[in-house]
């Protein structure tokens, strides 16, 4: 067995913990996982977690987790970059809820409900950048900050407060490259605190300043949480993603790191393997992939082009999930052929969840609703799956 602290290339000696991205925090996490690999392991917890099947399908429970989590915490609404400009938009239903969300001439970001303040109907979809939100109904016109700024024929709406007629605005705060907000409209929204030292983790990447290549909604028959679970372990990627993703990833190898209710997961590439025995030079933009969970709806998956922003969140039925997947550049491209790449690299990393994760996903749902097995089973090789639960459990309990 090789001497691991002798075959990783002076990681501490050419990086810093100051280091942006993965420079800096790879030579450390390159040795654990220097050592899982030779050693032909993962990092481990203590035992096996049972999860009763009831905290997927119990209405109860479910109702539960969407008071305690979903309707009062604080949420991610998405990437900076997905409204990276004055006016631009994006739609993103979450627990049956159309959240319109903005930035306005000022730079700043808004989570507004997609509903019109005259009768109700829903004003915006998809995503795209304008300076009115024209409701397909009677045309009542809002603003990227939500005010009401045009209505035909107003006249009938003589003596109306316009003041009160603005789209509801949920309370929401940006950091760290991410919209963060509450579904309780009393809520203050403080990232700091909702993050803790996991915001400094963050800030490391610069996802601020990262690029949105692509973004894809699906919809799942499964509970949010088993959605959840497919994006923190590896182990499944020789059997779901043989041929794709499994090809560059050493899979069911990982290490864990946990930061207050959040965590990270270092995940060893192929190349890493070549470092480990001799034959290419350590670069750990290449070498390694750091996933990162952000409870309770965010993942993040950070690779050698940029990130994968996978948000997750539940329906108002315990047995269906949503998923958002954002791809992000870590840079705009500057000519054509350089957003070609970006696509080359975000179309195949969407691909593999939807058709890979989401026919598995559909699978594990049916069982997790029917099964008469009494629990899951969550491996000591699952450490990531494992705190999803326990953090959830601790926030319910
Ligand atoms: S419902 Fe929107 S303008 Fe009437
Ligand atoms: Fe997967």
């Amino acid at each position: 067995m090789a001497d691991t602290a002798a075959v990783v290339p002076n990681p501490a000696a050419d990086t810093s913990p100051d280091e942006p991205g993965i420079i800096g925090i790879g030579a450390e996490m390159a040795e654990r996982l220097a050592d899982l690999v030779t050693r032909n392991t993962t990092y481990l917890t203590d035992s096996v977690m049972q999860v009763p099947l009831e905290h997927y399908r119990s209405p109860e429970r479910h109702q539960e987790e969407l008071d305690q989590l979903f309707l009062t915490g604080t949420l991610c609404a998405g990437p900076s970059a997905a409204v990276a400009n004055p006016g631009d938009f994006t739609v993103h239903e979450v627990l049956d809820k159309s959240l319109l969300i903005t930035r306005d001439d000022a730079g700043v970001a808004h989570v507004l409900l997609n509903y019109c303040t005259h009768r109700g109907a829903i004003i915006a979809e998809g995503e795209g950048c304008t300076k009115r939100h024209t409701c397909p109904y009677h045309a009542w016109s809002f603003d990227p900050g939500g005010t009401l700024v045009g209505i035909p024929g107003a006249e009938g709406f003589d003596g109306m407060d316009r003041s009160m007629t603005g789209l509801f605005e949920l309370p929401s705060a940006e950091a760290h490259g991410f919209i963060w907000y509450s579904l309780d409209p009393t809520a203050t929204v403080d990232p700091a605190s909702h993050l803790g030292p996991f915001g400094a983790e963050l800030e490391r990447w610069g996802y601020a300043d990262f690029w949105k290549v692509s973004v894809m909604d699906l919809e799942f028959p499964a509970n949010w949480k088993a959605t959840m679970e497919a994006f923190n372990e590896t182990y499944h990627f020789p059997f779901v993603h043989q041929g794709t993703i499994a090809g560059g990833v050493i899979s069911n190898t990982t290490t864990f790191d946990t930061y207050g209710r959040h965590h990270r997961l270092g995940v060893p590439l192929v190349t890493f393997k070549d470092v480990i025995e001799g034959r290419a030079e350590y670069d750990p933009n290449f070498n390694l992939s750091v996933l990162y969970f952000c409870c309770p709806d965010l993942m993040l998956a950070n690779g050698p082009f940029g990130v994968e922003v996978v948000q997750i969140t539940p329906t108002l039925e315990p047995n269906r999930s949503r998923l958002r997947h954002t791809f992000m550049a870590k840079a705009a491209p500057t000519n054509d052929a350089e957003r070609e790449v970006a696509e080359a690299f975000s179309s195949p990393a969407a691909e593999a969840i939807r058709v890979e994760d989401g026919p598995v996903l559909s699978l594990a749902g049916r069982g997790l609703q029917e099964g008469g097995h009494g629990f899951s089973s969550i491996g000591r090789n699952e450490p990531g799956v494992q705190n999803i639960h326990n953090q959830i459990d601790a926030i319910i309990n």
